[in-house]
């Protein structure tokens, strides 16, 4: 085994900050959609915008320093995708199950497998921006309507923002699950906490 170093110091940062803005926006969110009543409704209101703003300032501040490190890098894919896909697939189906070895070894260049390079990416590129953008016609609905949108689009627009939340919890479950399936259970999270991880040499 040797130790190598996956994490930079803002990349921790970026990862905990992202994750507890989510989770804080899911939490106001559920309150504004009448889930549940604890700061009341327009606490809940308030803080929820804040948490996105602060999420979009977040986003921006990753994509400058995921550009200019270029560690962008380690989200593209050579090769046949689609085979690598589900290569990781069959591995989190049958081969996890079979302590067969984890069919892309983990290194300095490339610590993502296929499917999470595939999956952050989609997260970052388009559900994000999509619930921010939707979030945003939410909140600025009747200026918008000024300015000639239709108001019967209220409906649906509330609607994708609520399914984007709950495709959102969704990833957040499988994602936590998928963290504990690195060499040992805690593996992946002690990377993320610390920057460094031992792998197979
Ligand atoms: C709540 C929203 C969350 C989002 C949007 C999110 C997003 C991401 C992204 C984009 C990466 C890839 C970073 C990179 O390598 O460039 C990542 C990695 C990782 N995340 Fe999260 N994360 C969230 C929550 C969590 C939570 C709650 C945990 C653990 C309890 C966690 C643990 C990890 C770990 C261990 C990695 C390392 C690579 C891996 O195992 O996939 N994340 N996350």
């Amino acid at each position: 085994m040797r130790k190598i170093y996956l994490y930079a110091r803002f990349q921790r940062f970026w990862h905990w900050m992202q994750a507890l803005i989510i989770f804080g926006l899911l939490f106001t969110g559920m309150e504004v959609h009448g889930l549940f009543k604890i700061m009341g409704y327009e606490a809940a209101f308030h803080v929820h915008n804040f948490f996105a703003v602060a999420l979009l300032s977040f986003i921006v501040l990753a994509f400058f320093w995921y550009i200019t490190t270029g560690d962008f890098r380690q989200y593209l894919t050579e090769g046949n995708l689609v085979e690598k896909i589900l290569m990781q697939a069959r591995y989190y189906v049958i081969g996890i199950f079979r302590n067969e070895p984890h069919p892309f070894k983990k290194n300095e260049i490339s610590r993502l497998n296929p499917l999470q390079r595939i999956t952050y990416l989609g997260l970052t590129l388009v559900g994000l921006p999509l619930q921010i953008i939707f979030g945003f016609i939410y909140y600025y609905f009747n200026e918008l309507v000024d300015l000639g949108m239709n108001p019967a689009w209220l409906e649906p627009v509330a609607h994708i923002h609520t399914l984007l939340a709950y495709l959102l919890i969704g990833f957040v479950v499988m994602h936590v699950y998928m963290t504990t399936t690195g060499h040992t259970v805690t593996s992946n999270i002690k990377a993320m906490i610390t920057g460094w991880e031992e792998v197979e040499d």
